[in-house]
């Protein structure tokens, strides 16, 4: 993993690093501070050799039974499994749906559709199976499943959940396979728990060498002395670009693939850093296509916004694009093939941003299991200090509760 932070900023950076110098010694010390939210810190904490098994082994059932697995569960409780899911691919993988991301009747309807008549299993992923969207969407496969399955029903059902709450309950009652969401984490901070695994391993995905990787990016990283350690730097140039007026990062891809992995990077920086009047607006471009739209403001509009290009390395080159004979005015691509088209467009682009507003490269290996492992414990370090930097508490989102509190006077007549 390669971090160049725009070189402008390498005075206020250092500046900035040594004044945050104690966030790094508190993070080696694992935050006693927030002792309560910090499972994800070591990844291993919640997967030890036994529990790997135990995962690897009921993936391994509902690989060999299913034709298709619905995950249920919205924002962390699926963001960080759907992330790696997407953009790699595994040998022979069960065809995996997401329900309970959202109160649409059509996606309801469409996840229906889809599972009609095929061998169906459900994960159910909820910390306190009290969100309504997983909810819902748990009660009408459910009743799918008994309708179709009957007393079969139960165990293709997979529920994970608080220890001692409501859905162990439930499986404790109905029979359903459990494992436990993590007391000490977050939705959102949950990537190195139950709540990713489980779902990786059903795609056939290695979970250890992902695990592997997380804990030496964790150790290598806070390894680095402040003034050079990569996430409090980049945590370092937010604040300071923040201070500076900036009011918005960009997070770009040149790789489509990589379209979870935004919505996992937005619902960290959003959820943890957007409150008390604070934070970056985090967003994401995928060019070339956006090029020729978001292209447009970043390049000239209100210079509000920076922008950090997220790289990954291209094992494909794509096909050729030798002509055929016909006068199409694109000669100049005889010799070139898809690779080449895309780095130029993004060396084009990271030229032409970096004219008008503040831009970072991150470069890393192509999307795999050790990529993300990598991704997730960097930005989820980098969050943290950029959370203590601007003084709001990055494990709490007290902002999301009010339109829940609404909707349930709504629904519940309360
Ligand atoms: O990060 C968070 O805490 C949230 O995004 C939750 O993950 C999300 O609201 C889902 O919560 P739950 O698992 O309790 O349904």
């Amino acid at each position: 993993m390669n971090i160049t932070l725009d070189p402008r900023y390498t005075a206020d950076i250092h500046d900035l690093c040594l004044r945050y110098e104690h966030l790094l010694e508190q993070a080696r010390q694992g935050m006693p501070s927030h002792a309560g939210s910090t499972g994800w810190l070591d990844p291993y904490a919640h997967a030890d050799d036994v529990f790997l098994l135990r995962i690897e082994e009921r993936a391994r059932v509902i690989r060999d039974e299913a034709e298709v697995v619905v995950i249920i569960g919205v924002g962390g409780s699926n963001n960080a499994a759907r992330t790696v899911i997407e953009a790699t691919e595994s040998g022979d993988r069960p065809r995996i749906l997401y329900g309970g991301t959202s109160t649409s009747p059509h996606a309801m309807q469409s996840v229906l559709d889809e599972i009609d008549g095929k061998r169906v299993h459900l994960i159910v992923i909820a910390k306190n199976f009290e969100t309504l969207e997983p909810g819902a969407s748990f009660r009408v496969l459910r009743r799918h499943l008994t309708q179709t399955c009957g007393a079969g029903a139960a165990h293709r059902i997979t529920a994970i959940g608080s220890a001692g709450g409501r859905l162990e309950q439930l499986a404790l009652e109905h029979r359903w396979s459990f494992f436990p969401f993590p007391d000490d984490v977050g939705g959102r901070y949950s990537m190195f728990s139950a709540v990713a695994l489980l779902p990786m391993a059903v795609a056939g995905l290695d979970i250890r060498s992902y695990l592997r990787s997380a804990a030496e990016t964790k150790s290598s990283l806070l390894a680095i002395e402040a003034q050079d350690n990569p996430p409090l730097r980049y945590a370092a140039l937010r604040r300071h670009l923040y201070l500076d007026g900036y009011r918005g990062e960009v997070l770009s891809f040149f790789d489509p693939r990589m379209q979870y992995f935004l919505k996992w990077w937005i619902q960290l920086f959003a959820e943890s850093e957007g409150k008390g009047g604070n934070g970056l607006l985090p967003s994401g471009c995928f060019f070339s296509e956006e090029l020729h739209s978001m292209g447009q403001f970043l390049q000239d509009g209100t210079p509000s916004l920076f922008e950090t290009f997220l790289e990954t390395r291209e094992t494909c080159r794509g096909p050729a694009l030798s002509g055929d004979g016909i006068d199409d005015g694109f000669a100049y691509l005889d010799e070139s093939s898809f690779v080449d088209l895309n780095h130029s467009a993004r060396d084009a682009a990271i030229w032409a941003h970096h004219q008008h507003i503040p831009t970072n490269i991150i470069s890393v290996g192509a999307p795999s299991e050790e990529t993300f492992g990598r991704l997730f414990m960097f930005f989820a370090l980098a969050c943290v200090f950029s959370c203590e930097m601007a003084q709001v508490n990055p494990f709490d989102q007290p902002g999301v509760e009010a339109y829940k509190t609404m909707m349930f006077k709504t629904l519940k007549g309360t």
